[in-house]
Order: C-alpha cells, then sequence, then structure tokens
C-alpha cells in the first residue's frame, strides 16, 4: 500500500517538475495584446500594404512574395504599380530589398530578418505588441529599446507617428509612458500598426480568406450531403427489413 503512494507521490512530483519551468517562463513573460486581424477587411489590408512598402521594405525583405500578390486585395495592376512599387521593381518581381545584407549587417550589427512569414514565426499579437512597445533608450546604440524585444536592433523606424515612449520607473516593473506625442493619436497608431500586422498575416498565408470562406461551404455541403445519404440509406434498405 505504501509504495502504492510513494510511487504515485513521485509520479506527481515529476510532472510538477516537468511543469514548472513552463509556469515560471509564463510568469516572467509580457502579456501580448489582441491583434485586429480579419482577412476580409479589404481596406485594412490595403492600408497595411501601403504601410509596409512605406515603412518596412527599405530594410525587410519579403522575398517569397512577389508584387502582383497585391492584386489580391481589389486593387488594379496599375494602382500596384503607381501607388505600392517605389523602387524600379515590376509587378511579377519578389519582394526584395533595397538595403545590401552587408550594409545592414554594418549598421545594425544583424541584417533584418524577412518578413513573408513572420506573422507565422511570431504571431500576430506578438507584432502588434511590438510595434507599440517601444521606447527611449540611451544605452542602446539606436536610441531605442522595446518591451517585449529586448535590446533589438531595430530602431523605432516609426516613432514620428507614434511619438516617444519611456519606461518609468525603469527595469523589469516598469510601465510605458508617452512623453512626447506623434503626429497620431494612440487610437490612430494603434490602427496603424493593426492594419500593418493585418497585412504581414495575409502575407505569410495570401489564401487564408479562401481557405476560411471555403471552409463554411465544404463544412454546409457535408451536413446537407448527411441528410441526403441518410434518405438514400433508408429508401435502399426499407424492403428488406
Ligand atoms: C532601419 C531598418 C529597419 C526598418 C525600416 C524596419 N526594421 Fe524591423 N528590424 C530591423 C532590424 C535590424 C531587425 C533585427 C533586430 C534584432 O534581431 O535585434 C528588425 C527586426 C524586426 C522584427 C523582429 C524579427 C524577429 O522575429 O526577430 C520585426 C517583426 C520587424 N523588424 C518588423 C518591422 C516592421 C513591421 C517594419 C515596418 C514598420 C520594420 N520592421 C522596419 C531593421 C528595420
Amino acid at each position: 500500500m505504501m509504495t502504492v503512494a510513494l510511487r504515485w507521490a513521485s509520479a506527481a512530483g515529476l510532472i510538477l517538475a516537468l511543469y514548472a519551468p513552463v509556469y515560471a517562463s509564463a510568469d516572467d513573460e509580457i502579456r501580448l495584446d489582441k491583434a485586429p486581424v480579419n482577412s476580409s477587411d479589404m481596406a485594412s489590408l490595403q492600408r497595411g500594404a501601403q504601410h509596409f512598402m512605406n515603412y518596412c521594405l527599405t530594410c525587410h525583405s519579403a522575398h517569397l512574395a512577389r508584387f502582383d500578390l497585391l492584386e489580391q486585395l481589389g486593387l488594379t495592376e496599375a494602382q500596384v504599380k503607381n501607388n505600392l512599387i517605389l523602387t524600379d521593381a515590376k509587378a511579377a518581381d519578389y519582394m526584395t530589398v533595397v538595403l545590401a545584407p552587408k550594409d545592414a549587417k554594418n549598421w545594425f550589427g544583424v541584417p533584418p530578418p524577412d518578413l513573408t512569414v513572420e506573422a507565422r514565426v511570431r504571431g500576430a499579437d506578438w507584432i502588434y505588441t511590438y510595434l507599440r512597445s517601444f521606447y527611449r533608450d540611451d544605452q542602446r546604440p539606436s536610441g531605442w529599446n522595446n518591451r517585449v524585444f529586448p535590446n533589438v536592433a531595430m530602431p523605432h523606424v516609426l516613432w514620428q507617428l507614434q511619438g516617444q515612449q519611456a519606461l518609468q520607473p525603469q527595469g523589469e516593473n516598469g510601465h510605458l509612458v508617452l512623453v512626447t506625442k506623434g503626429s497620431m493619436s494612440p487610437e490612430e497608431y494603434d490602427r496603424f500598426a493593426g492594419d500593418l500586422v493585418n497585412f504581414l498575416v495575409f502575407l505569410s498565408e495570401p489564401t487564408r480568406g479562401t481557405r476560411l470562406h471555403l471552409g463554411v461551404w465544404v463544412i454546409a455541403f457535408l451536413v446537407i450531403f448527411f441528410f441526403v445519404a441518410r434518405a438514400l440509406k433508408h429508401e435502399f434498405w426499407k424492403d428488406i427489413h
């Protein structure tokens, strides 16, 4: 009897020991805000694409996607060409970056990673929180730090829009406080970041909208087919029983 109890106790101990680090790290992590992702909101996706071309593609590539993918967002080829391609690239070209990787490495210490599937790697909520969590830090070479990506090498390229945040008080328990206003209100900046993340989610899986849409029809078909099949079965077997 005693040995059974002991075995249970050690098994429970082992399970607790295995889970403990998970709980500990969950406690330390920064709470992520929910990104407003909506794959059928074309206006938001179009705005997000514009922001991405204006503010991100200078350093980051999205080299698995071609510019003409943007036509899926309800844009014509001419609109993509005139408004979204800011270099001399053609619509059929991949979204490569102007910045040479060697220069990028020299300037930032690390090359900016490709963002094609970033939303699948980090998740939409992480990117949404990241873009809103930069703060001033004079200890860093760029003058910026980030609450969800400590000591990040990326400068806060959107600071003129968001304004400048500070961590108060300094350290683990600090909160982000807006100390200098940007050209946008906090709500406008959140919407800006939300549209950008919505676009990055589209970029990482362009068929997502179709998949969700198609899924509903497939389920509807299966439900209807279930009743048809059941009626057929009754019809076939009615003389035998
Ligand atoms: C001036 C160049 C520059 C611009 C412009 C820039 N970034 Fe970055 N970004 C970087 C660098 C460098 C890193 C690598 C940071 C590191 O690893 O410390 C980075 C990292 C990131 C990461 C984290 C990647 C990861 O998973 O490790 C995300 C997400 C990101 N950038 C998104 C954006 C978005 C969205 C934009 C447009 C608003 C943007 N960046 C504009 C330089 C830039």
